[in-house]
């Protein structure tokens, strides 16, 4: 398995892999740019993806999805990581989530539940949180840097 950056030619398997898994598609042709996916060496085929947008000092984590002949095999988790490794590098204060499904799978990279109140203005912005994913989404955050999260 290969994790890599993306190509346009990329974005309608990734497409079809978030539909499949019940997640929202919106804002993804828009920062596909900052996209990973996973692709099985053999043959090409895209089996997971991770998407990282910025928004100023801030990041939001979204459509962490996995084919489903690859889930519990660790694909979910290298993905992660390679996110949150790559947020760390490119001096991210803060990585967000919105999640209706994995709450319970995130925490180990590092992410707690906060209240949307914590979240960045910036933040909100973004298509996930302006209405893509559904309002009883918990929020998550993995904090990188120390410092007051405002703005
Ligand atoms: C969530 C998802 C990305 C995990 O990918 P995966 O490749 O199956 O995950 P891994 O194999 O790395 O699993 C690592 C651990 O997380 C656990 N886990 C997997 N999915 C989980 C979930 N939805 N909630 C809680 N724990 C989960 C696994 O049981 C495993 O636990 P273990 O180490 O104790 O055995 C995958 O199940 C998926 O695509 N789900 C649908 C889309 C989704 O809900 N994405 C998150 C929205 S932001």
């Amino acid at each position: 398995m290969i994790v890599r950056g993306t190509q346009a030619s990329d974005r309608q398997a990734v497409e079809a892999l978030l539909s499949a898994a019940g997640l929202p598609v919106e804002g993804v042709e828009e920062h596909f740019g900052s996209f990973f996916v996973a692709v099985v060496e053999e043959g090409g085929r895209i089996a997971g993806a991770a998407g990282l947008e910025r928004y100023g000092e801030w990041a939001l984590l979204r459509s962490v999805v996995v084919a489903n002949d690859w889930r519990g095999t660790g694909l979910g988790s290298t993905l992660t990581r390679h996110a949150v490794d790559e947020a760390r590098a490119r001096g991210v204060r803060a990585i967000f989530l919105l999640t209706t499904t994995a709450a319970g799978f995130f925490p180990r990279f590092g992410f707690a539940e906060v209240a949307r109140a914590e979240v960045p203005l910036l933040v909100h912005g973004s298509r996930e949180f302006q209405g893509a994913c559904p309002a009883s989404a918990i929020a998550m955050r993995h904090l990188l840097q120390n410092g007051i999260v405002s703005g």
